[in-house]
């Protein structure tokens, strides 16, 4: 592992990737999200190299913004990209309609697609490489009132999966991370761990960030973190109908926690 560039490295799954991967012999680190004071003291505290970029990636130079610190920087090189950066803003459909589904397309899809794009070539040329998308059990299972996060995840999962069979002849693996409930400020998981009987289910930054390193420097194809949480993707697929009387009824409504920005 040389060049790792990891979105959304302020806080949360992207920070712990970050210290996760600055141990490692070598490293050099680009760290991009908006925060930049943030980003800052991050790469000031790590062990390794570490640059950073602070952008919106919804903008419509940011990919190419970062492409162009990577060549001014880190001679062009890049041998993990980590699609971290993401968020989520609850609404039913019939409330939050097509704008809610879009905000979520542009920051959890688009933005990494845009991304990929720019660096791919990098990634190429720097091969053997590999390419982390941080998508979600929620691109696997749908609950009310997340439709559109769900559907920004299930599109990062299509397409990642389409892109390792098309990117493995040029030595850029990619990998799928798939967390469920994690502590961190967008998905603070109140509600769930202010209960005994749920708290159990909440884990926490650090085991994503060995999870992707796992899929990206460990060319591992997915990991659901905490592994578990596999169970629900198989019922969907095994056993749709019970999977979907179970998220309907009033034991499931517990599930859907509220966001940070809530
Ligand atoms: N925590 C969970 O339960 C959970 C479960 C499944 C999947 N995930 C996924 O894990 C990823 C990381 O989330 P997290 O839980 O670690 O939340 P987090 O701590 O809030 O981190 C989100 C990161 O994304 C960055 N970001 C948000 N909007 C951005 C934008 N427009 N441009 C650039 N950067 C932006 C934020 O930085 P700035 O605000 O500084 O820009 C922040 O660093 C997301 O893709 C999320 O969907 C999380």
């Amino acid at each position: 592992m040389a060049v790792a560039l990891v979105t959304g490295a302020s806080s949360g799954i992207g920070e712990a990737t970050a210290i996760r991967l600055s141990r490692e012999p070598g490293a050099e680190l680009v760290l991009v999200a908006r925060r930049e004071e943030r980003l800052r003291e991050l790469a000031e505290s790590l062990p390794c190299r570490a640059t950073y970029v602070a952008v919106d990636l919804t903008d419509e130079n940011a990919p190419q913004r970062v492409r162009q610190h990577l060549e001014a920087e880190h001679r062009g090189e890049l041998h993990l990209l980590v699609n971290n950066a993401g968020n989520a803003w609850r609404a039913g459909f019939a409330e939050g309609g097509f704008a809610n589904v879009q905000r979520h397309m542009e920051l959890n899809f688009d933005a990494p697609v845009r991304l990929t794009e720019a660096l791919l070539p990098l990634l190429r040329a720097s091969g053997p490489s590999a390419i982390v998308n941080v998508a979600s059990t929620a691109g696997r299972v749908s609950r009310a009132r997340t439709g559109s996060y769900s559907a920004s995840k299930f599109a990062l999962i299509g397409w990642s999966d389409s892109l390792y069979t098309e990117e493995k002849p040029y030595g850029v693996h990619i990998g799928l991370v798939l967390p469920g409930f994690i502590q961190t400020e967008s998905f603070p998981a109140t509600e769930l761990r202010e209960k005994a009987l749920t708290r159990w289910i909440v884990s926490k930054p650090p085991k994503v960030a060995e999870a992707i390193f796992e899929c990206g420097p460990g060319r591992k194809p997915e990991r659901y973190v905490p592994r578990p949480y596999a169970l629900a993707a198989h019922a969907r697929i095994l056993f749709p109908s019970l999977t979907r009387r179970v998220l309907s009824g009033g034991a499931a409504s517990s599930l859907t926690t509220s966001t940070g920005e809530e």
